[in-house]
């Protein structure tokens, strides 16, 4: 376990943790031995979460807290975090992952609020709400912030959607910019954009899981390997995206790679 922010006794906190990537990340974390806070929208979603991570937590249910959060209104992050530093003290991983993608037209003004609201403002207020702390804590500290290919290559089909994955990489890029220039700081920033992944997002109705596509479990495990490797962009393998960001700061794995890879152990 290379990165000292990922430590046993260390705090996660996971949005959209109640489900898909960001549920694989926070059992990940706790079965680091990590105290985990999952943040989701989705009760019935957090009761099963909680029993899942109790299972697998080090430190049980003490350490395990799910919090019914709606991370496009600040006020519910701000209470988020008061309430995880009173239960955890420091926050030592924020991954601000929460997203939906309903669908959207580009010249219609549906969903656009609410995926904006969703995938973009859920981000800028995680960051914003969380970094002081973290920062003040003084210790090595990550914010991991979910983007999408679609921010980068903005295929047709989905405007809201590409336009708000858009916000989360440049977001996340001043975010960088701004931690990196902060004398002292030990907190980074990473922009997580996950190839292709079957979950209740992307199934869309689907019954079986396509052959090609990389479980929620094996793209947090690359996830957590880049992330620890000290990479700022951490693009999962995927065929169709672009060199289109800077290739000395990301890894870039084609599908090859991917087929090569030995087995994961989880
Ligand atoms: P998912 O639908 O399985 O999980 C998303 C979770 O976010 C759900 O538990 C949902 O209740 C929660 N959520 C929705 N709105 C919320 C809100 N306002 N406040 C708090 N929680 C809320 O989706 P999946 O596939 O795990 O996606 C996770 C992230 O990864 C999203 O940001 C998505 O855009 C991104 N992503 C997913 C890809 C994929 O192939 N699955 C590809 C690229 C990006």
């Amino acid at each position: 376990m290379a990165h000292p922010a990922l430590s046993p006794d260390h705090t996660a906190v996971v949005t959209g943790g109640a489900s898909g990537i960001g549920l694989a990340a926070a059992l990940r974390f706790a079965d680091l031995g990590m105290n985990v806070c999952v943040a989701d929208a989705d009760e019935a979603r957090l009761r099963e979460t909680r029993a899942r991570l109790t299972a697998v937590a080090k430190g049980g249910e003490a350490a395990i807290m799910t919090v019914k959060v709606d991370v496009s209104r600040r006020n519910d992050v701000i209470d988020l975090e008061q309430a995880v530093r009173t239960r955890f003290g420091a926050v030592d991983v924020l991954m601000n992952n929460a997203g939906i993608q309903p669908g959207s037209r580009m010249l219609a003004d549906d969903n656009w609020q609410r995926i904006l609201g969703v995938n973009l403002w859920g981000i800028i207020h995680g960051s914003q709400v969380f970094a002081p702390n973290m920062i003040a804590q003084g210790r090595p500290a990550l914010i991991i912030n979910t983007g999408s290919k679609q921010g980068i290559t903005t295929p047709p089909g989905d405007p809201a959607y590409n336009v708000s994955k858009a916000g989360v990489k440049a977001f996340t890029e001043a975010l960088q910019h701004e931690l990196r220039n902060m004398a002292d700081c030990k907190v980074t920033a990473h922009l997580f954009i996950p190839g292709f992944v079957f979950t209740p997002l992307t199934a869309n109705g689907r019954l079986e899981k396509p052959a090609a596509a990389w479980t929620p479990e094996q793209t947090v495990d690359f996830m957590l390997e880049r992330v620890q490797a000290g990479d700022f962009y951490v693009l999962c393998p995927d065929n169709d995206v672009p060199r289109a960001l800077d290739e000395r700061r990301i890894l870039w794995a084609a599908g090859d790679i991917v087929e090569n890879r030995p087995p994961l152990s989880r």
